[in-house]
């Protein structure tokens, strides 16, 4: 039994950080390394500050609750030297589907669609402008314009 307690408490000593414990059930250096990775997300606020063609556009529809970066993925490095990054082109068939594939766990207030059935396997930008997505029927009686613009 003796010899069990010591090989723990030598085997335990020797096995957990040193700094375990020394703000919480969890390593204390975790928060400085992880503080000390680069930022990937610059924030809609910086994105906002030059496109703000876009911001105009994404104020008209109900997209503006979405952040940019949200569809654009982490693009610090873009906002920090746009002239030589460059944000990769989005594929509208996988991103919309991510949040609007119909699903009956999704509310039912939230917009969505059975994708396939719906866009009958075209781009969804061919229709749906993705920064103010609404086709306004009565204003665009053809959709297939909008993507035109
Ligand atoms: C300092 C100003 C600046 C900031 C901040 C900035 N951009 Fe840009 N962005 C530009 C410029 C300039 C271009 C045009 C580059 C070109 O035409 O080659 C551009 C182009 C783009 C493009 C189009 C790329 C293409 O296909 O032509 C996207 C998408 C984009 N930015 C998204 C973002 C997002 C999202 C953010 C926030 C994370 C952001 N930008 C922050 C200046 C900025
Ligand atoms: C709902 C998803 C979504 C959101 C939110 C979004 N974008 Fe886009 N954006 C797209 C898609 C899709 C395209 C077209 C495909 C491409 O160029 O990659 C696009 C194209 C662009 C372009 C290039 C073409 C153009 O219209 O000038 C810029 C610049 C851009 N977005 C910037 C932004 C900025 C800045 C924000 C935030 C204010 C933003 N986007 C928010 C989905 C989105
Ligand atoms: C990150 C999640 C997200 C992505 C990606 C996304 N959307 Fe949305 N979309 C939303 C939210 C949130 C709303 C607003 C729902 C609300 O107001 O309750 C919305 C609303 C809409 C609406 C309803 C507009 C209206 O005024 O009735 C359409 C249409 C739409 N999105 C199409 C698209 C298309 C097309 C794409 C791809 C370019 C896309 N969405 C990508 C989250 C997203
Ligand atoms: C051939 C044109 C076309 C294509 C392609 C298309 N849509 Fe639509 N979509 C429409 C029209 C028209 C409406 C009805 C008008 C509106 O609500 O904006 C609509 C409505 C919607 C709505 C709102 C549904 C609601 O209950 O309010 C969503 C979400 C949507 N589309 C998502 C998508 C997604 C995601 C794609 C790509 C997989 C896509 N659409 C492709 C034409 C299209």
């Amino acid at each position: 039994m003796a010899i069990a307690v010591l090989a723990f408490v030598v085997l335990r000593a020797a096995v957990v950080p040193h700094s375990f414990g020394q703000y919480g059930h969890y390593r204390g250096d975790a928060i400085a390394e992880i503080a000390a990775r680069p930022v990937a997300f610059a924030g809609h606020d910086v994105c906002e500050s030059c496109h703000t063609d876009i911001v105009d556009q994404k104020k008209q529809g109900r997209h503006v609750v979405v952040p940019c970066e949200a569809c654009h993925g982490a693009l610090a490095k873009h906002a920090d030297d746009p002239a030589s990054v460059t944000p990769a082109k989005l594929d509208t068939a996988i991103l919309c589907a991510r949040c609007h594939e119909a699903n009956s766990a999704k509310p039912k207030t939230f917009p969505q669609v059975a994708t396939a059935d719906h866009s009958g396997g075209l781009a969804c930008d061919t229709c749906h402008q993705p920064h103010r997505p609404k086709i306004d029927t009565k204003v665009e009686p053809k959709p297939t314009t909008e993507a035109k613009k």
